[in-house]
């Protein structure tokens, strides 16, 4: 490592953050992820300690915000609209605690807020009338918004209260599933997406037409009275007024009376961060009381008696070293990131998909580009798109191959498509992930027959079509060096018991077009045996209750093809089970209701007990809404299906519960855990 001029570095580091300053705050368009700000500031603010002469007042460390732009009309903020210190572990939010319980010589209550990812917005009421609304601006000018705001539904125009004054500050912020639509909405018209909520919410907001902003679902918490009534002597009080006045404010909120119970709020808010339709990159720790508060006072940017403990980013930047393609059982040719490994979101992320030749496009993403990488709790890796301010000279945009980097066959997009495929009919690798899908668990579930063996298999010539797993030379497999008779052992079991998957399985593994695991239990059901669908018309399929034309007809020329045909007799006399499901003779006890199960039970597997909920009438989808009338709570269940169901009130099941359930067709009677309670779990 050099040595670097600590005077030098500091200037650089003021210049870096300036620029990144300007790039977030007056174009929305940041290049680089919060953690990486932080990181520069954080650079910067430990020089200044360590050489007290390098402080200026102009460095951003002692600055807030940005200086508005000349797109809106300044306005000075009534009182300066501060920011708030940092805890980015656990020992940092203890060391703030320790401060507040020592300065502090009663309790301390803290006031615990999620902190909301979203653009600090101060609203002024004169007489109960919304007269004002503007950004937070340098912290002492913001930017007059207030024409745009007024068209933000979540926003009172007139507050309960005729008070001369009341200003109540909070924060703007885009829901998370209307970011998404958003996003699909501007990839369909080819426009520019929007890196994340937030910078969505900022380029909604930050419009001349105010009917861009009303076109954009934006939504408002208010979580500080910063002008009113000064009857209050704590904070909770502040929010309940806010809260009469019709102003939002966040249930979530919880005023706790020690550290622990501090710790533990945002333990669990960090690992239930995505359960909430917006994102929150914190928790925002306050002390409650408003006396102590003014004893505490503030230092030049912030004030004492908070601070905001930020969980782990979950973006960082990385070097894009290549784009390669892949190809799919269907020829799919789908372009996909080599990144230099890097930790975010919990893991360390190689590999990304880019979908196709249309999203590597509007990302701009290029070989050799420092990308922005996000990896959001369970969500697969995403790279957001390039650095422009890192991208080297001269660097050439991406060209979608011509050719299968598998076979050399051509690779063709069809007018109107998204997708790119290859289009030989002998391409190996299209084969080999045929024979991975249907042999994948949800198909014929194979085990101990995964890519890997798949591919030897392949290359020894031992396998050459899907047919051929019912008839592998096991003596051969013998002779491959690894494969000891234990795995030949478990490999000939796997297949054995491969044979007695239901009939929808079966058509599933077969990988036919537009038919999801779905469908094909639908179609199995409606047709009962194999056999019946070889025999049928493409009409006769479509009469199928659930089954639309498009999968009919798709069913239909499937078995057509001669050499399905030929692979359905291979499978027949390899013994593969092709009928379908009886007609149920357990009582039809939960038609019409909607039971979610999460998590193991002892007597059932999840798919089991999911199993038994359908074959009594019953659904069991995936996650948790307003429809669901039970959720079932095994081992390790997950974080946000409880929230959800905490949320909206929903009976959480046990075991036992759960059994009873089933015989009897009515929920038993559980305690209700609403928000209040739940918000915290141990
Ligand atoms: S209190 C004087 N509470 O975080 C401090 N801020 O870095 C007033 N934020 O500018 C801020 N959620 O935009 C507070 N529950 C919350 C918050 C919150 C998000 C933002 C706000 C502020 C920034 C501080």
């Amino acid at each position: 490592m050099t040595i670097q001029d600590p005077a030098q570095r500091v200037e650089e580091l003021r210049a870096q953050i300036a620029y990144h300053n300007q790039l977030y705050h007056q174009q929305d368009q940041p290049e680089i992820s919060d953690a990486e700000y932080d990181e520069l500031v954080r650079e910067l603010k430990q020089l200044e300690l360590d050489h007290p002469d390098l402080v200026s007042p102009d460095s951003p460390t002692q600055q807030v915000g940005f200086t508005p732009s000349d797109l809106f009309t300044p306005v000075q903020h009534l009182t300066p609209m501060m920011s708030l210190d940092n805890a980015t572990s656990f020992e940092e939010l203890a060391a703030w605690g320790k401060r507040m319980e020592r300065y502090i010589d009663n309790n301390v209550e803290y006031a615990c807020e999620l902190k909301m990812d979203g653009l600090a917005l101060s609203l002024v009421y004169e007489n109960g009338k919304l007269v004002r609304a503007a950004t937070r601006g340098d912290g002492r000018v913001g930017e007059d918004i207030t024409l745009n705001v007024m068209q933000i539904k979540a926003v009172p125009h007139t507050l309960k209260t005729s008070e001369k004054l009341v200003e109540a500050r909070g924060e703007i912020y885009m829901p998370v599933s209307s970011f998404k639509a958003i996003n699909e909405e501007q990839l369909e018209k080819g426009e520019r997406i929007f890196a994340n909520p937030r910078n969505a919410a900022a380029g909604s907001l930050r419009q001349k037409d105010p009917q861009i902003t009303a076109s954009r679902n934006l939504a408002f918490f208010s979580y500080q009275l910063a002008a009113g009534p000064n009857d209050f002597s704590k904070h909770q009080q502040t929010l309940d007024f806010l809260k009469e006045q019709g102003l939002p404010v966040n249930p979530t909120s919880k005023v706790l009376n020690s550290l622990e119970e501090v710790y533990e709020f945002c333990q669990y808010w960090q690992n239930n961060r995505h359960s909430n339709d917006y994102e929150i990159d914190g928790v925002v720790v306050k002390v409650n009381d408003l006396a102590q508060r003014q004893e505490l006072g503030f230092t030049s940017k912030a004030p004492r008696w908070a601070v905001a403990f930020k969980f782990p980013p979950e973006e960082r930047n990385t070097l894009l070293k290549d784009i390669m393609v892949s190809i799919g059982r269907s020829g799919k040719a789908t372009p996909f990131a080599v990144l230099e490994p890097v930790f975010v979101g919990g893991s360390t992320v190689r590999l990304a998909t880019l979908h196709n030749q249309d999203q590597v496009n509007l990302k701009d993403v290029r070989p050799g580009d420092t990308v922005i990488v996000r990896k959001a709790g369970d969500v697969i890796p995403e790279v957001v798109g390039p650095v422009l301010s890192k991208r080297p000279e001269g660097l050439p945009a991406w060209e979608f191959p011509k050719h299968c980097p598998e076979c050399n066959a051509d690779l063709v997009r069809s007018e109107g498509e998204s997708d790119t495929f290859c289009t030989s009919a002998e391409c190996p690798k299209q084969l080999e992930q045929r024979i991975v899908h249907f042999a994948s668990r949800g198909c014929m579930d194979i085990e101990n027959m995964g890519e890997r063996t798949v591919q030897l298999f392949l290359q020894l010539e031992l396998l050459k079509d899907i047919g051929g797993i019912y008839t592998l030379d096991y003596d051969k497999i013998r002779a491959i060096e690894g494969f000891g008779e234990i795995s030949v052992t478990n490999l000939k079991n796997g297949i054995e018991t491969s044979k007695q998957r239901p009939l929808s399985n079966l058509l599933s593994g077969l990988g036919i077009r537009h038919l999801g695991a779905t469908g094909a239990r639908v179609l199995a059901k409606g047709m009962n045996h194999l056999d019946n669908i070889l025999k049928a018309s493409a009409e006769e399929i479509a009469a199928v209750e659930g089954i639309g034309t498009v999968i009919a007809n798709s069913v239909y020329e499937f078995f057509q093809q001669e050499e399905n045909r030929e692979l359905m007799a291979r499978l027949r006399q390899a013994g593969v089970n092709f009928e379908g499901p009886k007609a149920s003779t357990l009582p039809q006890n939960l038609v019409g209701m909607s039971v979610v199960v999460t998590g193991t039970l002892e007597n059932f597997s999840r798919e089991g007990a999911e199993e038994a909920i359908k074959e009594r009438g019953g659904k069991s989808p995936g996650s948790v809404s307003k429809k669901t009338n039970a959720v079932v709570l095994g081992e390790g269940p997950g974080a946000a299906k409880i929230t959800k169901a905490r949320e909206l009130k929903i009976p959480i099941l046990n075991e036992a519960q759960f059994q009873q359930l089933l015989e009897t067709g009515e929920i038993p009677e559980v305690p209700l855990t609403g928000d209040a309670e739940g918000a915290v779990v141990g």
